[in-house]
């Protein structure tokens, strides 16, 4: 029989060509997703290395050589896919003495990872004097002390950013804005003065510059620019507040579109914010999670069958909430498709997993053909947040994971047993 000719239509929802149709059928580069689901078994998250790349390379398009591009490792903290942002030129954006650890399981250099977070233990804030990282983001004031006293201990120069808080409301749902007015993150501007001069007095600290993380899934560009303004004239109202300053750091936070809309234009961000940072010698440092690895994953789920509520339809499937939170904790819409195209008219389900919770849902009044047991379900945009923020609850083993590269499909982890579950809990054995 003659080969199909090997048309590619792009598949609805997918943010990148990397996923794609061939044969009514969704593929991730090379390789179809039923394949993967037949090799690994669900639930699968299946990671694209195509559009990692593609992703990095815009990016890095944008914002110019000189930016640092920091990748946010909460996102998705894989070694292999951490080595693979490496490759690309990535640094790192840790908030975790964890993921430091990570970072030096992976071989992984730690010249270009900064570290930031609202509270850290001191035991992370000695690794990472120890480790040599790029720069410490500073939030909490309390921290300086312990900061400078582990610079001293270690006699190494310490950079920090000093993370404001421009009271900038952006990004989706309210639990992933960081940058309003009383979140606990970053340091008001009206208390940031003192900070720089505690800073300034510090031997073993130097302020290298300014950070801003304004929240997740923003995607207008005003934001972004209101903050730099807002930092901006914080900046030009005493000189110690620019001596020795060299970068902005406008955190992450990029969008990207989950089917609907448009993702944040980063090459608008990049052409609002450069000229200004030129303007001073400073440079650019990104911290991209999402933007990065959230289009580059799907989770594979399986259909475990149907049932009719009197007013609800749902699509049972062996994907759950401990497997990917997000629709739970923020209510977020990932589009869902179909692996293997139906043309039968679809309708609207709620898409369910089955741990015990109402609230472990995929999607709800979302439209779906008809299916069946042992049917396929791609849900897309979930390289970000999906495997990280994975539980074993209801004593769930977590996903296995693949990382598709061209025709190459590489497990990069692998499905927790039954028996690893349980392997750190002490059994008293009392009857
Ligand atoms: C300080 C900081 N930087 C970067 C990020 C990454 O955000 P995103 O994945 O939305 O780019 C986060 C997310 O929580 C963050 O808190």
């Amino acid at each position: 029989m003659p080969r199909m000719p090997d048309a590619r239509t792009p598949c609805p929802g997918a943010g990148t060509s990397a996923f794609h149709l061939r044969h009514g059928e969704v593929w991730c580069e090379a390789v179809p997703l039923r394949e993967l689901a037949r090799r690994f078994g669900t639930p699968l998250y299946v990671y694209s290395q195509a559009a990692l790349a593609e992703r990095f390379a815009v990016l890095r398009a944008a914002f110019g050589a000189d930016a640092q591009i920091c990748y946010a490792v909460k996102a998705n903290p894989n070694l292999t896919l951490l080595r693979r942002l490496h490759a690309l030129g990535t640094g790192f954006d840790l908030v975790s003495g964890g993921e430091l650890r990570r970072l030096q399981a992976a071989g992984l250099p730690t010249a270009r990872a900064v570290f930031a977070g609202v509270a850290k233990q001191a035991w992370e804030i000695e690794a990472a004097v120890a480790a040599g990282i790029l720069f410490f983001v500073v939030e909490t004031p309390a921290e300086l002390p312990l900061l400078a006293g582990a610079a001293a201990a270690a006699r190494r120069r310490v950079r920090v950013a000093l993370r404001l808080n421009p009271g900038v409301a952006a990004g989706g749902h309210a639990y992933i804005r960081t940058a309003s007015t009383d979140t606990k993150f970053g340091v008001d501007l009206g208390a940031a003065g003192a900070v720089v001069e505690a800073i300034a007095r510090e031997p073993w600290l130097e302020l290298c510059g300014y950070h801003v993380h304004l929240g997740s899934q923003v995607r207008e560009v005003a934001p972004y620019a209101e903050a730099l303004e807002r930092v901006l004239a914080f900046v030009d109202a005493a000189p110690v507040r620019r001596d020795g300053v060299t970068c902005y750091d406008l955190g992450g936070g990029f969008g990207i579109a989950y089917g609907t809309g448009a993702p944040l234009d980063v090459h608008a961000v990049a052409a609002a914010l450069r000229p200004a940072l030129a303007a001073r010698g400073w440079s650019p440092v990104l911290e991209p999670g999402r933007y990065l690895i959230g289009d580059a994953g799907v989770l594979l789920t399986e259909v475990l069958g149907e049932k009719q509520q009197p007013r609800t339809t749902f699509v049972l499937v062996d994907a759950a909430m401990n497997d990917l939170l997000r629709p739970a904790l923020y209510q977020a819409e990932h589009p869902i498709v179909p692996v293997v195209a139906d043309p039968a008219p679809p309708r609207p389900v709620d898409v369910v997993g089955p741990v015990c919770e109402t609230g472990d849902f995929l999607a709800r009044g979302r439209m779906l053909p008809p299916c069946r047991r042992g049917d396929l379900l791609a849900v897309l945009g979930a390289g970000a947040y999906g495997a990280s923020m994975a539980s074993t609850y209801n004593s769930r083993r977590r996903p296995a994971e693949v990382l598709v590269d061209g025709e190459r499909v590489a497990l990069v982890r692998r499905r927790e047993t039954f028996a690893e579950l349980f392997a750190d809990e002490i059994d008293l054995h009392e009857d």
